[in-house]
C-alpha cells in the first residue's frame, strides 16, 4: 500500500482545506453552468491598460523589476492613495508591490505576527483570511457581523482585544456581505487599535465599487492610524484584471521593511510589464470610477430582482460585487447541499455560506452570488433561476 498524502503533508497544510470557491468553479465547468461563484469579471478590461501592457513587453521590460515594485507604479500608487484616500505616502519607503492583494496580505501577516499571537477577523470573511492566519501560526479571534446590516457588537469586539492581539483584518467594502464600514465603526476599531497597539490590516480592493451613495473610508486616514495600518489593494477588481496579479501593501517605513523582506523571498516580484501597465491603470481618467460603480449598481439591481423573484431572501449589498442570500426556507438540508443542488440541477454556481465562517452553522442557510458579469451572462443566470422557481 502506498503512502497516503497525509504522510507527506505538513501539519500546517493539513489544517486547512482546498478553496471551496475555486472548487465550485470547477464543478460549474463540468455542468456547463453559469458561474456566479468566483468573483471575477467576464467582460474586457479597459483597452488603454491592455495597450500599456503590450507596449511594456515590446519595450523589453521583461526582467525582474525592483523586488518591492517598479518605481513608476509605486509613484502612481502614492498619487492615487493621496487623492482618493487622503493620505500622503512615500513611494520609496512605504509601498511593497506584490502578486495581488492575496500575496500582500500573507506577506504582511507573516511580517508582523509571531507564533501564537492573535489576529481578529470579522466573520463572515473572505475565505483566504482563515488559511492566512494558519500559515503564520496566529490564533484567529472571530467577531461575528450580524445580519441584516452586518453590524458588530461593540462589547464583543472590545473583549477580543488583549495583550496578545497583534492585528485586526478589516475588509471594506466587504466580501461576502457587501457591508461598507462607517466612519463611526472604523473610529471605534481605531480607538481599540490605538489603546492596545494593534495593527489594522485593511483589504480595500473594492474601494470603488459602492452603491446608494456609500463612501469608502481608509483606516489609514483616521487620526493616529497612518502608521498603525497596513492598507492592502490591487488592480484585480477596480480595473477587471484579476489574472495579472498586481497588488500592494502600504505601511509605515518600519512595517514596510519587514513586509519587503518576506515578499522578496516568497515571490521576488509581480510581473514587471504588468506593473508598468498597472501604473497606467492607476492614472486612468477619474470619470472611469463613476462609470464602474454605476455599471455595477445596475448589475446589482438586476440580480437582486431576479433572486427575489425566484424566492431568495437577499441582503442588499452597499459595496463590492456579491449578494448574500438566505435559502433556509427552501427546505434543503444545508448550504453545501443547496449550492450543489443549484449547480447540478439548474446550472448556477454559488458559494455555500459556511465557507465564510469559522463556525459552519452560522452560514448553514446562506449562499453567495457574485455579479461581475456581462448582462448576457446575468440574463442566462436569470433564465436558470426562473427554471429553479418553476420546478421548486
Ligand atoms: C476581499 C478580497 N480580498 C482579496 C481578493 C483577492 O484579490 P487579488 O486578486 O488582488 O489577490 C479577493 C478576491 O475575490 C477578495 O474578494
Amino acid at each position: 500500500m502506498g503512502m497516503n498524502l497525509k504522510n507527506y503533508s505538513s501539519n500546517r497544510a493539513m489544517k486547512f482545506t482546498e478553496s471551496v470557491i475555486r472548487e465550485m468553479t470547477r464543478i460549474c465547468l463540468k455542468h456547463k453552468g453559469v458561474n456566479l461563484a468566483q468573483g471575477f469579471p467576464d467582460f474586457p478590461a479597459p483597452a488603454e491598460i491592455k495597450e500599456a501592457a503590450l507596449r511594456a513587453i515590446q519595450a523589453d521590460l521583461n526582467q525582474y523589476a525592483i523586488t518591492w515594485g517598479a518605481p513608476n507604479l509605486r509613484q502612481a500608487i502614492a498619487e492615487k492613495f493621496s487623492w482618493y484616500n487622503g493620505v500622503a505616502i512615500d513611494p520609496e519607503r512605504e509601498i511593497t508591490v506584490c502578486c495581488g492583494s492575496t500575496e500582500a496580505m500573507i506577506s504582511s501577516l507573516l511580517a508582523i505576527v509571531n507564533s501564537g499571537e492573535e489576529v481578529i477577523v470579522f466573520e463572515p470573511f473572505y475565505e483566504n483570511y482563515g488559511p492566512d492566519t494558519i500559515l503564520c501560526d496566529a490564533k484567529p479571534r472571530f467577531i461575528t457581523l450580524h445580519e441584516p446590516d452586518w453590524y458588530f457588537d461593540e462589547e464583543e469586539l472590545t473583549q477580543a482585544f488583549n495583550n496578545k492581539t497583534k492585528a485586526i483584518i478589516i475588509n471594506t467594502p466587504n466580501n461576502p456581505t457587501g457591508k461598507v464600514f462607517s466612519l463611526e465603526e472604523l473610529q471605534f476599531i481605531a480607538n481599540l487599535c490605538l489603546k492596545w497597539g494593534v495593527i489594522a490590516v485593511t483589504d480595500e480592493i473594492y474601494e470603488h465599487i459602492l452603491y446608494d451613495g456609500a463612501k469608502h473610508i481608509s483606516m489609514a486616514s483616521l487620526p493616529g492610524m497612518r502608521d498603525q495600518t497596513i492598507s492592502i489593494n490591487s488592480i484585480s477588481k477596480t480595473y477587471s484584471l484579476t489574472g495579472w496579479r498586481v497588488g500592494w501593501a502600504i505601511a509605515s517605513e518600519s512595517l514596510t521593511a519587514a513586509i519587503r523582506k518576506v515578499h522578496d523571498f516568497l515571490t521576488v516580484g509581480s510581473p514587471h510589464p504588468l506593473q508598468e501597465a498597472a501604473a497606467t491603470a492607476l492614472r486612468i481618467d477619474r470619470s472611469y470610477y463613476n462609470t464602474l460603480a454605476k455599471d455595477y449598481e445596475e448589475r446589482r439591481d438586476f440580480l437582486s430582482r431576479v433572486l427575489e423573484d425566484a424566492g431568495f431572501r437577499i441582503y442588499r449589498p452597499r459595496g463590492a460585487y456579491y449578494i448574500m442570500t438566505d435559502v433556509g426556507h427552501f427546505g434543503i438540508s444545508d448550504d453545501v447541499a443547496f449550492a450543489f443542488h443549484l449547480v447540478e440541477k439548474f446550472g448556477v454556481a454559488t458559494v455555500p455560506g459556511s465557507s465564510f465562517y469559522s463556525r459552519s452553522s452560522l452560514g448553514a442557510t446562506k449562499v453567495r452570488f457574485c455579479f461581475p458579469k456581462k448582462r448576457e451572462t446575468l440574463e442566462q443566470a436569470a433564465e436558470k433561476l426562473r427554471n429553479f422557481k418553476a420546478k421548486r
